[in-house]
């Protein structure tokens, strides 16, 4: 793989193709100052970012469509120079949902279509317009639908044209094979996002993935923001590694660098956040440098099977993807 260009795509199984790097926007939204993730997202696509990743749920998505607007209209870049992925969120799972939760995305962000849409996890929630529906003790109110009939679903959001390619994110190896034995699948997943960095290099979903033709897109790829709220922080802090540090040093590089090019050396895209200028530009700075066969298994051999993203106030759902093996 020429990895030498910043612009480099990985070809997808449905003849469209995905940037290895993208912007990652979740940021806690109570911590974040309203029109801040605009200001990333035009500043990423000024240094040359032409992905970013984000989602309803992530309550900034007007402002991602804000920017990538904007640059259009400047004339900087046209709409087929940007991919954005967009996600289905887990109230939205039953196939009349689909194109509502698509069409909200859509109105939220005021562009004519995604490139990708992936269903942001497979654990379905009571249907509606409540992102977090809980009883009145508090308990997650938990549905059940066929991911099969949400599949065909967007299947037919992409003959539409509202979407380019249609993908999953956080499914286990089960749910993958069930979308991919489904009788009459049209569409196959072009993508898997999931956890993916060092401590968790996922070798076996990778090599299930890529034996399927799909790409795994990696979020948390520096380990996360190591908010308690939603982050085991028990676990030990990626980027202060000292194989990844010294590795760093040896490469003239950041630990984020040398963990962002690990992942896309091995064919895996990255979503990186970052809110700030300078770190947004760090992130982009993972193409002018190639880490050696030798220092890539040294990188392996760091897989620790630490899950940073748990979820586990979801555990008890029977479609939890995250007690199966892989
Ligand atoms: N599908 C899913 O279920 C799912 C789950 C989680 C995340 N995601 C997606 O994946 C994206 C990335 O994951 P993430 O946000 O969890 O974590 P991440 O990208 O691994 O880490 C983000 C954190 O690292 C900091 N950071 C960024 N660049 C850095 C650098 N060069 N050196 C040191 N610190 C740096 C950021 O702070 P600053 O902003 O201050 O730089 C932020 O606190 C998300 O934003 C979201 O788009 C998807």
């Amino acid at each position: 793989m020429d990895l030498s260009s910043s612009f480099h795509h990985i070809p997808l199984n449905d003849g469209n193709s995905i940037p290895v790097i993208g912007l990652g926007t979740y940021s806690e939204p109570y911590l974040t100052p309203k029109g801040a993730c605009e200001k990333a997202v035009k500043f990423a696509l000024d240094v040359g970012y032409r992905h970013i990743d984000g989602a309803f749920v992530y309550k900034n998505e007007h402002e991602v469509g804000k920017a990538i607007r904007e640059k259009i209209a400047e004339g900087k870049l046209r709409r087929e120079d940007i991919f954005y992925c967009g996600k289905l969120w887990v109230t939205h799972l039953l196939p009349k949902m689909v194109y509502p939760g698509l069409e909200r995305t859509l109105k939220t962000l005021q562009l004519d279509y995604v490139d990708l849409f992936i269903i942001e996890m497979p654990i379905a929630f009571k249907p509606g317009d409540d992102p977090y529906p809980k009883d009145e003790n508090g308990k997650y109110i938990y549905h059940s639908v066929d991911l099969c009939a949400t599949w065909e679903a967007l299947e037919a959001c992409k003959d539409a044209g509202l979407v380019k390619s249609i993908g999953v994110s956080n499914f286990n190896r089960r749910q993958l094979e069930l979308i991919l034995s489904k009788p009459g699948l049209k569409y196959k997943p072009v993508s898997n996002q999931v956890e993916c960095h060092p401590y968790f290099a996922q070798p076996k979903l990778l090599k299930f993935c890529q034996q399927h033709d799909i790409v795994i897109v990696a979020y948390s790829p520096l380990g996360t923001s190591r908010n308690p709220l939603w982050v085991n922080v028990a676990t030990p802090a990626l980027l202060e590694d000292s194989l990844l540090n010294s590795l760093g040093k040896k490469y003239n590089k950041t630990a984020a660098q040398i963990v962002l090019r690990f992942n896309v050396q091995r064919g895996v895209v990255v979503i990186p956040k970052s809110f700030n200028p300078e770190r947004i530009q760090e992130n982009f700075q993972i193409f002018d440098f190639c880490i050696s066969e030798e220092d890539m298994k040294a990188i392996e051999a760091l897989n620790k099977n630490i899950r940073f993203v748990e979820l586990l106030m979801w555990s008890d759902h029977p479609e939890y993807p995250f007690h199966d093996e892989y």
